[in-house]
């Protein structure tokens, strides 16, 4: 049990009684203590009726008050209470400066919330609430101020000084110490607010705005890591080149500054000016960072620059509105992604995640709305929910609305509210205003957890040459909502011919047609859609894109999936049919009882993919994988985690056996391409190689297991060697990747993005019985439980592995919640999220559950963070 879990809830939501104008800080970093002296200039807020006196301000557990002043004179103890950690000031007048001093120790803060230390350097993370930490504040997003930092540190320790803004001075002092003022014109929250000190170097570069303006673009790393920059300066000026672009919006600053750090709890932050990042998620070069990891970064950047304007000039309300900035900002982030490289890899992998992961925590304990009606700890909502089904939600209202009247309602959402803090009703009512569309019954989306289902059927009538659409949605009780209203929503298809060919579309009412594609407007229970002139039984080419978030049901054939596998314009759909039918096929691996046999047309489908030299390898890569255990489970009343690994091994096994040779002719052709290039068809060519050699190494000959070996051996690049020693790690015979293992560490040790690699390729090994591995990976000392790249890079990969977390005799559980227990009081934030799958249960087999509920009381029998207790709570309350 734990005392302080107090529930906040939106329906309680008040404005500020009173506003802080200015912040002006003075931190003065020393090796024992850190003073902070806050100077606020606070007046009452108009918009507030309350007419109380008394000015609230939130602090941590850690800080030590030394003193507070009013007007420059100090208040006496009568003058103030300090009770739990909010300091209470009596009898304000209407405006008045407020000054306090704090004594803090970041050296000791393992939470990584506020201001730390990681490595040799001070940093901060603010959001949600973090700043409080740092000095007592009215720590929520809705109070902007104007901050002035001064930071003093040791010169030669910390010769590096900055914060959000522009630096207005800097100068030595006297003891060996030295200083730096910065000031940030824009009013922001104080999770914004940022502050490094350390022994960084830096890279420039400039940016030209599209109304002439220069902007400095810098990043600061440690020194080993000067030569990892220059892929996040270009992905950044891509970025802001492409805001202007296809926003209209320009930086505002004349200066914009990244920073890395090691000791991170997410991937970056998008702090005013002084963007923070998590060293994974920015540094990268080719001889040390995957395709996969250069893609990542690039997407992150991206999306805390964007930030820029969808969170930080329009700001959120309170942290209910989360998705407000989260979900603007991954949707826009996407469509940076699809339109710079492949729009419909993209896709396939946004709705991989979404399905695979939002799908599961909306039919799991922890569900909630993209805008939750309540919460414990706001941490835990940082949640595939508000950040991907956030995207979703604004993804469906560009689709209603198309690309134009989208958007004239992003500008006005930015011109209407810039400077302000909002709410996810604000930036409806601004797509509503400028398009003249009623979006009220779409807000469901806002207040309403959980999947919707479509059911589809359909009739042709060839008398009338009337083809009849009918769609039935329903939704499953969440906690929070046990009736559901239905949705609005998109949803986009096409009509086929019996050759594949898109049908020229007439629709009577409920769409919009365009050309040969057309989207249906669904806003009923049960709507039925009739389409004329159609001569002959189509078939239906549905959710194109994957226009909502929902899960689709239709009675497709097997011969229709096979039509629209090969010949569906739309790259998702056409996606989607194969992995329709990979599933299917996978389903019958799983009950076969005798040797599994392929369907013959199936082969011949991904033969045809396989051998097809025009079509995008990435694509191909993406048509020939099968679904993901997890997606698979997904797809299941009952999971069964054995049935769906052995079922998923069986039809790997089946492939490879059927196309050998396709395979090693495809692995062949995309390995001889040359020297190294990141253009997106040699991206893709690794890709699609390296399924093959994976297929290949299904069959455990010493010819692929060479093979492998020879790549690793090459040393190309990072992906191919990523690849190459994964394979290698999932083979039976450890003797094939240990002495690999070995060579691979004495290579890169000393780089602590390869380490993690090293660590996450082995614990997350889908290989039966890991846990002592793992066990031992844990006691090597490049292992750090207070780096939480580590942490999710051996317990976060190993939970990964369906047959090890959810082990039959309990062990990975029970590994897990004793990493929850060792994290719990050192970074609750962590030991929440990795306490979240634990939390799942209800899907699994009956022991399964038994199992994982023991933990889970195990856990709420111990003194636990709010973070964890809301997580552990909620999964022992809603089953
Ligand atoms: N706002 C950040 C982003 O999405 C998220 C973030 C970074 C965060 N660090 C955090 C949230 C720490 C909570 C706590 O870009
Ligand atoms: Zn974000």
């Amino acid at each position: 049990m734990t005392t302080n879990s107090q529930v906040i809830y939106l329906k309680d939501y008040q404005v500020p009684v009173f506003t802080i104008e200015t912040t002006d800080l003075d931190i003065r970093i020393g090796d024992e203590y850190t003073s902070v002296v806050a100077r606020l200039k606070v007046k009452r807020n108009p918009a507030s009726n309350n007419p109380s006196s008394e000015l609230a301000l939130q602090g941590g557990k850690d800080i030590k008050l030394q003193e507070v002043m009013m007007n420059g004179l100090i208040l006496d103890a009568s003058s103030y209470d300090l009770e739990g950690s909010v300091l209470s000031v009596h009898q304000c007048p209407d405006t008045f400066e407020l000054t306090t001093e704090c004594l803090i120790q970041p050296q000791l803060n393992t939470s990584l919330e506020g201001l730390y230390k990681s490595g040799g350097m001070y940093c901060t993370q603010c959001e949600a609430e973090g700043f409080r930490n740092i000095t007592y504040y009215l720590d929520r997003p809705d109070a902007l101020s104007i901050f002035t930092t001064r930071i003093s540190a040791d010169k030669t320790t910390y010769p590096i000084l900055l914060a959000n803004g522009n630096p207005l001075e800097h100068g030595d002092l006297d003891n060996g110490e030295h200083f730096a003022v910065w000031h940030d014109p824009f009013p922001k929250p104080a999770y914004l607010f940022a502050m490094v000190a350390g022994d960084l170097v830096r890279q420039d570069d400039l940016f030209t705005t599209q109304s002439g303006r220069q902007v400095d673009l810098q990043i600061f790393v440690e020194a080993h890591n000067s030569h990892k920059c220059d892929h996040a300066l270009s992905a950044l000026k891509r970025s802001m080149l492409w805001d202007e672009q296809k926003y209209g919006r320009e930086y505002d600053l004349d200066l914009f500054m990244i920073v890395a750090v090691d000791d991170f709890n997410m991937g970056a932050m998008e702090n005013k000016g002084l963007n923070i990042f998590n060293s994974d998620c920015v540094l990268a070069d080719p001889a040390t960072s995957s395709d996969a990891t250069f893609e990542r970064i690039e997407g992150i950047v991206a999306h805390e620059y964007f930030h820029n304007w969808s969170g930080n000039r329009v700001t959120c309300r309170d942290w209910f509105q989360l998705s407000l900035k989260e979900g603007f900002t991954v949707f826009r982030d996407a469509q940076y992604t699809s339109d710079t490289y492949s729009a419909a890899v993209k896709r396939i992998e946004d709705v991989t995640l979404l399905r695979t992961h939002q799908f599961a925590e909306d039919a799991g304990p922890m569900a909630h709305p993209i805008r939750p009606a309540s919460y414990m700890e706001i941490n835990n909502f940082y949640s595939v929910t508000v950040y991907e089904k956030g995207a979703e939600v604004v993804g469906m209202i560009h689709t209603l609305l198309g690309a134009e009247l989208f958007r004239k309602g992003s500008d006005l959402y930015f011109d209407r509210h810039d400077g302000q803090a909002v709410t996810t009703d604000d930036f409806v009512a601004a797509m509503a205003d400028a398009s003249g569309i009623d979006l009220s019954q779409f807000k469901h989306w806002y207040s309403q957890a959980g999947t919707p289902t479509l059911e589809v059927t359909d009739t042709y009538d060839a008398a009338n040459q009337q083809y009849c659409l009918t769609i039935e949605q329903s939704t499953p009780a969440t906690a929070e909502c046990q009736e559901k209203s239905p949705f609005h929503l998109p949803l986009r298809m096409a009509l086929l011919d019996a050759q594949g060919l898109e049908m020229p579309l007439q629709l009577q009412t409920g769409g919009m047609v365009q050309g040969h594609n057309c989207v249906l407007n669904i806003t009923q229970a049960r709507q039925t859609f009739i389409f004329e002139g159609i001569n002959e039984h189509p078939i239906p080419s549905l959710l194109r894109g994957f226009s909502a978030p929902v899960k689709l049901n239709y009675a497709y054939t097997q011969t229709q999936l096979l039509l629209l596998a090969s010949k569906d314009q739309d790259g998702f759909s056409r996606w989607e049919a194969c992995q329709r039918l990979l599933i299917e096929a996978t389903r019958q691996a799983m009950s076969a009882t005798t040797d599994y046999h392929l369907d013959e047309a199936l082969v011949t489908m991904l033969r045809s993919s396989l051998v097809d030299e025009a079509l995008d390898p990435a694509m191909v890569a993406k048509l020939v994988q099968l679904p993901s255990e997890a997606y698979l489970a997904e797809t299941q009343a009952t999971v069964d985690v054995d049935q769906i690994h052995t079922g998923r091994e069986t039809m790997r096994l089946a492939i490879a056996m059927a196309l050998e040779n396709e395979l090693l002719a495809c692995y062949q052709r995309c390995h001889n391409i040359g020297s190294f290039s990141q253009t997106g068809e040699a991206i893709g060519q690794r890709a699609l190689k390296n399924t093959c050699l994976g297929y290949l190494n299904t069959l455990n000959k010493a010819s692929y297991q060479t093979l492998a070996q020879t790549q690793y051996a090459l040393q190309a690049n990072m992906t191919d060697v990523g690849a190459a020693l994964s394979i290698l790690i999932g083979q039976k015979n450890a003797d094939l990747s240990t002495p690999l293992l070995a060579d691979f560490y004495q290579r890169w040790q000393g780089d602590a993005q390869v380490l993690g690699q090293w660590f996450a390729m082995q614990a997350g090994a889908n290989l039966r019985g890991r846990l002592g591995h793992v066990k031992a990976l844990l006691e090597h000392p490049a292992f750090d439980l207070r780096n939480p790249n580590k942490v999710r890079s051996v317990v976060g990969s190993f939970m990964r592995s369906a047959i090890n977390f959810h082990a039959a005799d309990g062990s990975g559980y029970e590994f897990v919640a004793d990493m929850v227990l060792r994290l719990n009081a050192s970074n609750p934030m962590m030991a929440a999220n990795l306490a979240k799958p634990l939390g799942r249960f209800k899907r699994h087999t009956l022991g399964r559950q038994q199992l994982m509920q023991a933990q889970l009381q195990r856990l709420h029998q111990t003194e636990l963070s709010k973070d964890v207790f809301e997580v552990v709570s909620k999964a022992l309350t809603n089953r």
